[in-house]
């Protein structure tokens, strides 16, 4: 498989023409990524809503399709009437859980679109103007964030994937991963001494609206997890009863523990041999060198008040992730500016799975902490919202719509997280209550 790295801000020096030819082979990448896939599952598979809180596949490919062609070719001439496609593949009129009665078409006819609609947004393409055009399209804007979107959807469809009903999901194939290595201490924590930092980003040309702008906050000083918490030490958590210690809990995590019935994370089980783990078709021992993965906030809430400490801020994680002190600047990822490769990170998918938590030893943050961007999603304390100054663009459905006490941020991208959906900066979320996500989460304690 290739590595290509999409979805970076752009080279303001690159001409008209290198920015389309760079756009168009990255429009092209991720569809060969999407087709990818998709490419070991049949027809019934493509059909089926696998899970409530999940599309079925046809209907994730038809939407991506129908976004790309209200943003890549309607929205870019005169004015911008839809935020989202009316009809079949609009999420608003079709919620998740109606999704599965649908007339959606096979998987043919879903590729004929797709490559109808891909014909006509690459012929526009070749007369976009960078510069003078319409808003959405000064520094290529549109097409990152119409790449973005596709994947998005391309980790959604794994989540699916991992909840698939019948056979479990086998992939083409899978990247190897680096083996577990031992310099860290579960648990082990770095001192950042507090201060003044920058947040946020003011890029245009790949960046979402909630990401900007940049700003400073004032940060005290604060303890934090050199990795993610891993399985070994939420076993414990689990293993003391961490399940049914109400002292532990929020009011609403308890009142989600009551309801929902849980004793471990999802794609846990209790065997004879002791606990295992699930990924896609792979079903290993419990390999306490990983981080935990599928806990919804309120576990990750909880297991953080057993050990003593609590979840971070966006605005800690995203300090602890990029901001060098030394420097007083902030970086693009945790190591540097320098674009993902598969030595950098556990991400892009091809691995299917999480590595040991502090595997790839250049992914470190000026400040010490490992695996801040790859191989799970982080929950953090913040609610989400706009940042001082937030402006909605191009529409108040991707993010605006969202903003409130109801969602949590997670930072940092999983091992299903495409390189160029992730940054220090970006800001994804969920409910406190969802677990079908690849999310995990690392802890910090006040000085
Ligand atoms: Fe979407």
């Amino acid at each position: 498989m290739t590595h290509i790295v999409p979805a970076r801000p752009a080279d303001t020096n690159a001409t008209a023409d290198q920015l389309r030819a760079t756009l168009a082979k990255e429009l092209t990448e991720a569809r060969r990524r999407t087709l990818w896939l998709v490419a070991p599952l049949s027809d019934e598979d493509l059909h089926r809503q696998h899970d409530p809180l999940m599309s079925p596949i046809l209907w994730d490919l038809g939407h991506i399709a129908a976004f790309e062609d209200l943003w890549l070719t309607r929205n870019l001439t005169g004015r911008i009437e839809f935020s989202e496609m009316p009809g079949l593949y609009n999420p608003f009129e079709h919620p998740r859980r109606v999704r599965g009665t649908l007339a959606l078409p096979g998987l043919g006819e879903a590729r004929e679109t797709m490559d109808e609609i891909r014909t006509r947004a690459l012929a526009r393409l070749e007369t976009a103007d960078f510069r003078n055009g319409p808003r959405l399209l000064l520094n290529g804007f549109v097409y990152r964030m119409v790449l973005q979107h596709e994947y998005q959807h391309d980790e959604t469809i794994l989540q699916t994937l991992q909840l698939k009903r019948g056979s479990p999901y086998r992939p083409v194939e899978r990247r190897p991963l680096p083996p577990p290595i031992d310099i860290h201490r579960p648990g082990e924590m770095v001192f950042f001494p507090g201060g003044s930092v920058e947040v946020g980003t003011n890029d245009r040309s790949a960046a979402y609206d909630n990401e900007r702008p940049r700003h400073q906050v004032n940060i005290e000083p604060f303890w934090i997890d050199v990795t993610p918490v891993t399985n070994g030490q939420f076993l414990k958590f689990v293993e003391a009863g961490g399940y049914r210690r109400r002292e532990l809990w929020s009011d609403e995590g308890w009142q989600w523990l009551s309801e929902a019935d849980v004793v471990a994370p999802k794609h846990w089980e209790k065997t004879l041999g002791g606990w295992t783990t699930r990924t896609m078709d792979l079903i290993r021992p419990l390999d306490p060198a990983r981080p935990v993965c599928h806990v919804c906030y309120h576990e990750a809430d909880a297991y953080a008040k057993f050990a003593g400490k609590r979840l971070p801020t966006e605005a800690e994680w995203e300090t602890a992730a990029s901001w060098d002190p030394s420097a007083g600047v902030g970086r693009r990822y945790p190591w540097g500016d320098e674009p993902w490769n598969p030595e950098l990170a556990n991400l892009d998918q091809s691995a299917f799975d999480t590595a040991p938590v502090g595997a790839c030893l250049r992914n470190v943050s000026p400040i010490g902490c490992y695996g801040m961007i790859g191989d799970v999603w982080e929950w953090t304390s913040s609610d989400f919202r706009g940042y001082p100054g937030f402006e909605p663009f191009p529409y108040a459905e991707y993010s605006e719509a969202f903003f409130g006490s109801e969602y949590k941020v997670l930072r940092g991208g999983s091992w299903a997280t495409r390189p160029g959906a992730v940054r220090a900066t970006f800001r994804n979320w969920d409910y406190p209550i969802r677990r079908q996500i690849f999310s995990g989460f690392r802890c910090a304690r006040d000085a």
